[in-house]
């Protein structure tokens, strides 16, 4: 019988110091194979308005695109842990995101995944406190692209990395059960991971956070022409989407991926 992942064993992969793997995938088909494959955790990421609807960003979203998405991925995955995304705006107050985050919880997530810093810690003992369990998104924060004024790596500057630090041990406490860090420098991600005792699962953040997440467009090559520095065709080196997936999970498990080429210092 499948086991279902929970975050309780991704915090014992933490302890034990094993990574754990993660792809974005917004249907059945693709979680069904993904999860055959044995990957630890499906996001089911607002990348979708980007990679699945062809807008520029992720601000289109809506929370019934969302819960749609999550809905098919829970009905393939049956071992991965799912989490989802909250999309731009559906959880400016804390009431908000209880009604939406609610949404998310009952279409499948066990996870829902918010994209702030220190004015998010309300909201985040708000909803943890109402058995929603939550993942921290920092660095490049995708929703916020129009303040940075483009897709830029996050945390290069001292008094910014400094920040970062304190904002996810912060965000920690205030009950966040995961952080993810989207493209920051290689060691700001590391003394991150080291810092707070939940999961932190990098994207474009070098190979010392707990686990590792990739677009799954991405490591298909199937992008609209263009693959992130920090991510890698699987599909091209192996001919074949199973394979490909077994790859990227066994180089992940071994830190072979991120290699120094998809790194940011
Ligand atoms: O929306 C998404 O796919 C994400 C990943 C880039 C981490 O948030």
């Amino acid at each position: 019988m499948t086991k279902k992942k929970t975050i309780t064993t991704l915090n014992k992969m933490k302890l034990n110091n094993e990574k754990f793997s993660a792809l974005t995938a917004y249907d059945t088909s693709f979680a069904q194979i993904f999860d055959e494959q044995g990957i630890d955790m499906i996001l089911i990421g607002d990348s979708l308005g980007m990679v699945l609807q062809g807008h520029s960003d992720t601000l289109k979203v809506s929370i019934d695109d969302m819960a749609y998405h999550t809905r098919c991925v829970a009905s393939g995955a049956k071992q991965a842990f799912i989490l989802a995304d909250m999309p731009f705006m559906t959880y400016a107050t804390p009431e908000q995101a209880c009604e939406n985050a609610a949404i998310l919880m009952q279409a499948g997530a066990q996870m829902v995944k918010l994209e702030g810093a220190a004015w998010l810690k309300e909201t985040i003992t708000t909803l943890s406190q109402r058995s929603v369990p939550v993942c921290a998104h920092l660095g490049l924060t995708p929703q916020s692209v129009h303040v940075f004024g483009g897709y830029k790596i996050q945390g290069r500057n001292n008094d910014v990395a400094e920040q970062m630090i304190q904002d996810a041990i912060d965000l920690v406490e205030a009950g966040a059960q995961m952080v993810l860090l989207e493209c920051v420098p290689a060691s700001l991600a590391q003394a991150i991971s080291a810092a707070v005792d939940v999961p932190v699962c990098g994207i474009g953040a070098g190979v010392d956070t707990d686990g590792q997440v990739l677009v799954m467009h991405d490591i298909l090559g199937i992008s609209s022409g263009y693959i992130p520095k920090f991510s890698k065709n699987y599909l091209a080196k192996t001919g074949d989407i199973r394979k490909a997936v077994t790859q990227f999970i066994n180089e992940v498990s071994e830190k072979s991926f991120p290699a120094p080429e998809h790194i940011f210092e």
